[in-house]
């Protein structure tokens, strides 16, 4: 899978794909990253690429031309499967989303900053528009990332038994059972003694009633989607 990104700040993305799951994808061959500096389709030498709002009001918008001149560009020889703006006013991106997206051969993620960008590449270029929930970043970067991170472990091949994606919260609408590791005693505290027993069929019952208190106390609105 290829995942592109256009943005004004690409060295705010250089470091979140350097490391463990997400460098293992990239070095198998199963991702790969492109970052896109969106100033190299400044439209002027003093890289502009925004300018103030129609109508009045603080913040400048991201303009047209730099951002359809890029999208022309890189899908000049293929087009993307998927053009994605990531912006608070998006639908909000949940694991659904992640799985879909993994299965595409490429896509494009538009970062907004400042007041975000103008709607005629809303209405002309973007197929998604997903915000990662409600609050606003200073910039769809990070929201990019999230995005990268939990659509690029999803990919096949990427994950293997001991990483398994099958056994994470939201995977079947539950959240995922807690989990102990060495030592048996820790400041009183023992681990459940199920799990000790050697018993498969006894864990994983254990595990799934787990699970399923768990999301009703916490989550009940991801129960039965
Ligand atoms: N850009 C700014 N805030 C955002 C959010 N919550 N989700 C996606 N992109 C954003």
């Amino acid at each position: 899978m290829i995942i592109e990104i256009l943005t004004v700040l690409p060295e705010l993305l250089t470091s979140p794909f350097e490391h463990s799951i997400m460098k293992r994808a990239q070095s198998k061959g199963h991702l790969t990253i492109k970052l896109h500096q969106l100033r190299d389709w400044a439209i002027n030498k003093h890289g502009q690429v925004d300018d103030y709002q129609y109508g009045g009001g603080a913040g400048m918008v991201i303009m047209c031309e730099p951002l359809a001149n890029a999208i022309d560009d890189l899908q000049k020889e293929e087009k993307f499967d998927e053009i994605i703006f990531v912006t608070p006013d998006g639908k909000r991106f949940d694991q659904k989303d992640a799985n879909s997206l993994s299965l595409k051969n490429r896509i494009l993620i538009i970062c907004g900053h400042y007041k975000g960008i103008d709607q005629r590449i809303r209405d002309l270029y973007v197929t998604q528009e997903i915000s990662i929930g409600d609050y606003v970043l200073s910039g769809g970067e990070l929201a990019a990332a999230i995005i990268v991170d939990a659509v690029g472990r999803l990919i096949p091949g990427v994950l293997n038994d001991e990483t398994s994606a099958l056994t994470d919260s939201f995977q079947d609408n539950l959240l995922a059972p807690p989990v102990y590791s060495r030592p048996v005693i820790f400041r009183d505290l023992e681990v459940p003694p199920v799990l000790l027993t050697g018993d498969p069929k006894k864990v994983e019952e254990w595990r799934s009633t787990q699970a399923i208190a768990r999301t009703k106390e916490r989550r009940p609105d991801i129960m039965g989607e």
